[in-house]
Formats: C-alpha cells, sequence, structure tokens
C-alpha cells in the first residue's frame, strides 16, 4: 500500500497530522515567507501610536525566527519594508527604519549564536546609509552559514525586482553574455534578488487580508498560502506551527492531477 493516510510528522512540541508521505521532511516546508501585517490595527485598539505596533512586531518577528529554526524551516523571508512603503508618513518611516537599526544590532550575536545567514531581497542602496551599513556588517558577519537563511524583504516590490531583472538581463546582453533567444524563466529566475533562494513553499499573511501585495509574486507560482487572523504583534509559535500544520495538509499538484499524484 503506497499511503496511509493520518501519519504524524513531528515537530517539536506538535505533532502535525498529515497524510502518510515517505518522505516526512516534504511536510515541513523549506522555505516560508511571510507578510508580517496588522501593526497599526494592534496599536490603534489600544490607543497607542502606530510605532508602538511596530515595536510589538520586532518581537514578534524574533519569535517567527525562533519557531522556523525550532521546525526545521532552513529560509524565513519577511516582508519588512515595501517600496510603497515610502508614502506612509515621513514620521512612521523614520520610526521603522531605527527599529530595523536597533533590531538587527540586538540580533546580530542570536544570528551567529545559531549559525543564522542573513540576506537582503529589494533595493538596497535606495535605504538611509545607516541602515545599509548596519545591513552590510551582518550580512559579512554571518556570510559562510549555510544551516539556515533570514531574508528580510527591504524596499521590497515584486515589480521593481522584475524590472531590475530585466535591467540585468538586458545589459548583460548588450556585453555579449547573454543570448536573448535564450532566455527562459531559469534565466530570469538567476537575475531576480532572490537568485540564491528556493522558491517559498508557503506564504504567511496575517490580520485576515488576503492580497499578496507585491510580494514574491513570481516566485509564489506554487506556494500554498496560508492566510490567518491573528494581528502581527500577537503573532507566536504556535501561530506558526498552525501554519505548518496547515501547509502540511495540503496536495501540492503542480499542475498534475491528484490521481496522478496518488499513483506515484
Ligand atoms: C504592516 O503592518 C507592517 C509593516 C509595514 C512593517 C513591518 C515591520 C515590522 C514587523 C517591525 C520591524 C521589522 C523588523 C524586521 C525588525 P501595518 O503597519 O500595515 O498594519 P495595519 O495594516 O494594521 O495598519
Amino acid at each position: 500500500m503506497k499511503r496511509i493516510r493520518l501519519a504524524l510528522v513531528y515537530c517539536p512540541t506538535i505533532f502535525i497530522s498529515v497524510r502518510f508521505d515517505p518522505d516526512h521532511s516534504s511536510k515541513i516546508p523549506k522555505h516560508v515567507a511571510i507578510i508580517m501585517d496588522g501593526n497599526g490595527r494592534w496599536a490603534k485598539s489600544r490607543g497607542l501610536p502606530r510605532i508602538e505596533g511596530h515595536r510589538k512586531g520586532a518581537d514578534a518577528v524574533k519569535r517567527a525566527l525562533e519557531a522556523a529554526n525550532e521546525c526545521g524551516v532552513s529560509y524565513l523571508t519577511l516582508y519588512a519594508f515595501s517600496v510603497e512603503n515610502w508614502n506612509r508618513p515621513k514620521a512612521e518611516v523614520d520610526a521603522l527604519m531605527n527599529l530595523l537599526d536597533q533590531f538587527l544590532k540586538s540580533q546580530l550575536s542570536h544570528l551567529k549564536k545559531h549559525k543564522i545567514r542573513l540576506k537582503v531581497i529589494g533595493r538596497i542602496h535606495e535605504l538611509p546609509t545607516k541602515v545599509q551599513e548596519r545591513l552590510k556588517k551582518s550580512i559579512e558577519a554571518t556570510k559562510d552559514f549555510t544551516k539556515c537563511t533570514l531574508a528580510l524583504a527591504l524596499n521590497y516590490g515584486a515589480r521593481t525586482e522584475t524590472v531590475d531583472a530585466v535591467k540585468s538581463m538586458l545589459q548583460a546582453a548588450s556585453e555579449g553574455k547573454l543570448d536573448p533567444n535564450a532566455v527562459d524563466y531559469e534565466t530570469l529566475a538567476k537575475h531576480l534578488y532572490t537568485s540564491d533562494l528556493p522558491d517559498p513553499d508557503l506564504i504567511i499573511r496575517t490580520s485576515g487580508e488576503s492580497r499578496l501585495s507585491n510580494f514574491l509574486l513570481l516566485q509564489a507560482a506554487y506556494a500554498e498560502i496560508h492566510f490567518c487572523k491573528v494581528l502581527w504583534p500577537d503573532f507566536g509559535a504556535d501561530d506558526f506551527k498552525a501554519a505548518l500544520a496547515d501547509y502540511a495538509s495540503r496536495e501540492r499538484r503542480y499542475g498534475k492531477t491528484g490521481d496522478q499524484l496518488q499513483a506515484k
């Protein structure tokens, strides 16, 4: 018999009930990406300034990183600042950049201790100099770690990423390094910011909103998407594990039929 329904996949502190899969590890997503939403509403419902929501959101980032590590997720990508977020009030943008700077400063020892590589996707060169320097320092200090990667999407947008990739390909073609007739999706993927990351298996969005908001649009082609109602500052290890359990219950078909997969 090829399949037994309701086998158990172990993730420390929870058991996820899923269909039997001979390769149990495939039920733990390799790459989880999160759209961290709801900081403002969390603060507003408490009569606090929005930045307090972002502050608590930074604590939730630490919890998510720990949960990902604990569950054996190798890549965690967090949507921390979009290209559209520059349109927010200057005071909020400045506060977010300060928070990011403080976060990087305080977390470097944690990243090193747990052998987590830091990566950034987005137009880094447009970020404040102070943040760019802090990022460079953390990226350099963690660049040789291979066990786990934390990718921060900063000044990120899927459309600007695509434009940058196309520009990069045109440049390569003009230098005779790329044959335009040989371009396929794999070629394009090599010019995306995510060229050294696998596609996300699971995308989580918090706060009850159900959209991708210009996040990893090409890479998300076959991702499972988990929308949860929890506001990001309240997001904890149990919410992360619930998302993994939801992921484990899905059948990823990649265009095939369910019968074809059963026959495998
Ligand atoms: C969306 O909530 C959140 C952001 C635009 C910023 C995310 C930032 C953090 C989680 C904290 C800092 C990050 C790091 C990596 C240290 P929102 O403000 O749009 O919430 P709302 O929709 O309720 O207004």
